[in-house]
């Protein structure tokens, strides 16, 4: 049973994969370690290896907002990381042993954070934690539980910058989110 510290040390200097040879930073995870609620993406961008920190691109600012928008905050009520601390080059895809290398990270988050639910942002994410064969578009917003923790598909941010259509129904999802928040852990509101 490791500890953060233990986790974080390793993860910081981790060598598993490729994708260690052109980062900055390695991009751990931010917010608070006993949220109910965690975030999940694919991998960090350009602005995220740049600061060592998920989601602070524009598609991270509009994360926020959203966030902002249920009562949420990064630094407060929530905790946010990825399936790969780091980035992939040009922004592709993490192939799957890139994500198969770094998961052992987000299952000692995980555990160590024991979030009620988990929401994955994008297709990448929601493949690997939810179901290999899931159809974003038209799943997310569902929720599926799984030994006692809630998990949500998302539409990925970055997608809604370019394609604003999806963003009612993206809004739509975080609505759901706050309603199973005062369900199943009412605590995050001070409820
Ligand atoms: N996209 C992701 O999936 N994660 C980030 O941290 C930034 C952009």
């Amino acid at each position: 049973m490791s500890t953060w510290q233990e986790i974080e040390n390793k993860c910081l200097s981790c060598k598993s994969c490729r994708l260690c040879e052109k980062r900055k930073n390695v991009v751990f995870g931010v917010g608070n370690r006993q949220a109910k609620v965690m975030f999940i993406g694919e991998g960090p961008g350009e602005q995220e290896d740049i600061q060592g920190e998920p989601f602070v691109g524009k598609a991270g600012q509009l994360l926020d907002k959203m966030l902002y928008a249920v009562d949420l905050d990064r630094h407060k009520n929530v905790y946010i990381t990825n399936i790969v601390k780091c980035r992939p080059p040009m922004n592709r895809d993490p192939q799957e042993d890139e994500q198969e290398s770094c998961i052992g990270y987000l299952r000692e988050q995980t555990r160590l954070i024991r979030p009620r639910i988990i929401v994955t942002l994008g297709r990448i994410a929601g493949m690997k934690l939810i179901k290999p064969d899931l159809r974003i578009t038209r799943e997310h917003g569902t929720i599926i539980e799984r030994k006692g923790v809630f998990m949500m598909p998302m539409l990925h941010p970055a997608a809604l910058l370019r394609n604003q259509s999806q963003m009612e129904g993206a809004f739509n999802d975080f609505l759901i989110l706050r309603e199973k928040i005062k369900e199943v852990c009412p605590e995050v509101y001070g409820l």
